[in-house]
């Protein structure tokens, strides 16, 4: 099949994953509603979490350990907060949730709270300091019902996380419990924040205009600093649970990506927009191409047979192109391997331009008339390393907010999650 021959394909491509303006100013005015019924209890889809913790002042000092449980990876770390917004890490120590080489997954529901927390526990036993007793607080990136700072329940896992034994129970009381039985009695576990919380409360310590902190990784959410929490009387970060926003403009390919997940009806804008699913839907939507004679191979490659075989990082090597990083099989014709690049990047910028409509919904909230500078700290591997995505991102926001755009600046804020986690021990100790 010659280009012409896949000229339809390319077409009902684009129509399938472009997004327009009209489109995502809708998305954010529903967005906006939904934050507005979520503060006080009866949105659809937006939790909009209290994190009872409030801006840092800059000056927090003192040494802290911290822990950073994310769903991929966990890591324990020790620091340093020296004030002025100054920081070091002086000892981390980090493992995957599941490896196959040495034959374990602390993912699935075959994993019980006890395994999971003893896990968690040997890596935090290699990085306290051998005398005196130590604060932690614990990014734990999942959505947590708050009452205090060290009183957070586990609403339910995202991010296809299915261990069992934590689903409504305190998270702190878990890991209080898994340390004093693994003997580690001098850590005192004093807060539980979420990743997007952590994020900004990093960015907050060197600058107070940062006000949102988002994550554009493995999963997606925000949060911002609410200047009225119902019940509080000073500014509280609120964790919004964004990734959970329902009214999402979803094609297809969405639609049959939500029905297989673990969690059908939930997540719904985090299954178009982060990392744990950006492959599947590039390899749900390839496949359907092929299936219906529509690209030039007759056969849809044996590897990209399995559900979610393919990742986040082959989108980035697609988009990339380096001859190293190749995933496409060097049997594909050329008008295919156009085809499958142009899918990764509809999907990738469909991805950014999602998040932009849910931060302009939260600018909007904060600031209806952007009359005054906002940093956004994102932390997250799509948008630091996904080729595209942080520029899709800004020119996504200078279309829906116009010359206004030009008080936003977007930061990369890397590691929130451990300084984060310092920064809420400290409050939680005060
Ligand atoms: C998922 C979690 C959320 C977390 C985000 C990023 O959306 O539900 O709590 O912040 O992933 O890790």
């Amino acid at each position: 099949m010659n280009s012409l021959g896949l000229f339809p394909a390319f077409v009902s491509l684009q129509t399938l994953f472009t997004l327009t303006a009209y489109q995502l100013n809708d998305m954010a005015a529903a967005f906006s509603q939904e934050m507005e019924s979520g503060l006080h209890g009866s949105s659809q889809s937006l939790a909009m979490l209290p994190s009872y913790l409030t801006c840092p002042t800059g000056r927090e000092q003192g040494i802290y350990a911290a822990l950073d449980f994310g769903g991929t990876n966990v890591r324990a770390m020790l620091i340093k907060l020296h004030g002025q917004g100054r920081f070091t890490v002086l000892a981390q120590r980090a493992a995957p949730l599941t490896d196959r080489l040495a034959c374990y997954d602390y993912t699935t529901s075959r994993t019980t709270v006890s395994e999971l927390f003893a896990f968690v526990c040997t890596l935090l036993a290699e990085i306290v300091p051998v005398h005196g007793t130590i604060t932690l607080g614990h990014t734990f990136s999942f959505p947590c019902r708050q009452t205090a700072l060290n009183d957070a329940r586990l609403l339910h896992w995202t991010k296809e996380l299915a261990v069992s034994g934590i689903v409504g129970h305190n998270v702190n009381d878990l890991l209080q419990k898994a340390l004093t039985t693994s003997g580690l009695t001098r850590i005192r576990p004093a807060a539980i924040v979420n990743d997007a919380v952590t994020t900004l409360l990093t960015a907050a310590y060197t600058d107070s205009t940062a006000d949102i902190g988002s994550i554009c990784g493995t999963g997606h959410n925000t949060c911002y600093l609410e200047p009225h929490f119902p019940g509080s009387s000073r500014p509280m970060y609120i964790n919004i649970e964004a990734g959970n926003f329902s009214a999402v403009p979803a094609n297809r390919f969405d639609d049959l990506l939500d029905a297989a997940s673990d969690r059908p009806g939930s997540g719904r804008l985090e299954k178009m927009c982060s990392g744990r699913y950006l492959g599947e839907i590039w390899r749900l939507t390839c496949l359907d191409f092929a299936q219906k004679g529509l690209l030039g191979a007759k056969q849809f490659p044996q590897q990209w047979q399995t559900p979610y075989a393919v990742t986040t990082q082959d989108l980035a090597a697609l988009l990339e192109a380096s001859p190293a990083a190749l995933v496409l099989p060097p049997t594909l014709v050329q008008q295919d391997q156009l085809f499958f690049r142009t899918a990764a990047s509809l999907i990738v910028v469909r991805s950014a331009r999602l998040v932009a409509a849910a931060w302009t919904a939260v600018l909007r909230r904060i600031d209806p008339e952007l009359s005054r500078p906002h940093i956004i700290a994102i932390d997250g591997s799509l948008y630091e390393k996904l080729p595209g995505y942080a520029a899709a991102i800004t020119a996504s926001l200078s279309e829906l907010l116009g010359k206004k755009a030009s008080q936003i600046s977007c930061r990369l804020a890397k590691d929130g999650s451990g300084v984060g986690a310092a920064l809420a021990a400290c409050q939680g100790e005060n």
